[in-house]
């Protein structure tokens, strides 16, 4: 069974410290919610995990099943099995979702699937997430609604199979449909046991839908408090005051 190891983890941008000693273990077959006020370093967590340059390592350590994620490339770190879906997606004008989808699957398995029997994979794929069979020759990510945005991530993860997915899912774009397609997707990808999920977000709404194992309150680039899905309520009672006042 796979385990992410985040142990004291410091994380500056521009000299600056965001994370300050961050300490949280997803294995497979779990959800963790991560959640906080906005500003608590919760995407620059996402960041540092997925190998993003901006974001240097201080001190501390991130594994995946033992193996050291912070001295692997960009492409190893997906090799490996983890997978970072970011708040905000480029657009790439000439690359279609089929495209970028088949490279994806090219850098994680080590070598390119046979065209027809990855067009077979996308096909189900689709299918299952009801997509319209034209928005593979789309153009990646451009002008994709939320719910399209969601569809394509979850797409992702059901070709990619990772062993740990991220998902930064902050404030953007999630109206009902995108909330609906994520909490499918995660809830499924829970139940499979494969993967173990770590959402991040800002609005306690989400956990309407999903059901997490455990909840994680990040403020002051740290966790503050951890709990069972009862934390969640409980924050959406009350916010996060309590929090940003403990660490202001
Ligand atoms: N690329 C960056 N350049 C400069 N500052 C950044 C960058 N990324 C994050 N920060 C700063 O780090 C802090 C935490 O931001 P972020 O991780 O986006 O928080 P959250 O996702 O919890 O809202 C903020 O003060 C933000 O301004
Ligand atoms: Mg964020």
């Amino acid at each position: 069974m796979s385990t992410l190891e985040i142990r004291d983890l410091h994380v500056a941008v521009e000299d600056k410290e965001i994370l300050r000693g961050v300490n949280l273990t997803v294995r497979a077959g779990e959800t963790h919610a991560l959640m906080g006020p906005n500003g608590s370093g919760k995407s620059t967590l996402a960041y540092a995990v997925a190998g993003h340059p901006k974001y240097t390592i201080t001190s501390g350590t991130v594994t995946l099943d033992g193996e050291d994620v912070l001295s692997m490339s960009v492409d190893e770190r997906a090799r490996a099995g983890l997978f970072l879906a970011m708040q905000y997606p480029v657009e790439v004008p000439g690359v279609s979702v089929s495209n970028f989808l088949r490279s994806a699957v090219t850098a994680v398995r080590g070598e390119a699937p046979k065209l027809r029997v990855f067009t077979k994979e996308l096909k189900e794929g689709m299918d299952a997430l009801s997509i319209d069979p034209a928005f593979a020759q789309r153009n990646l990510n451009e002008g994709f609604s939320g719910g399209e945005k969601k569809r394509h991530e979850i797409l992702q993860l059901e070709l990619l199979k990772p062993k740990i997915a991220i998902l930064d899912e902050t404030d953007s774009g999630l109206d009902v449909d995108a909330l609906r397609v994520v909490s499918e997707g995660v809830n499924r990808f829970g139940a499979s046991g494969e993967t173990g999920v770590l959402l991040i977000t800002h609005y306690t709404r989400i956990l309407r839908y999903v059901k997490p194992d455990f909840v994680h309150v990040f403020a002051g680039g740290r966790v503050v408090e951890e709990g069972g899905p009862e934390l969640a309520d409980q924050l959406e009672a009350e916010g996060y005051e309590r929090y940003t006042k403990a660490t202001a």
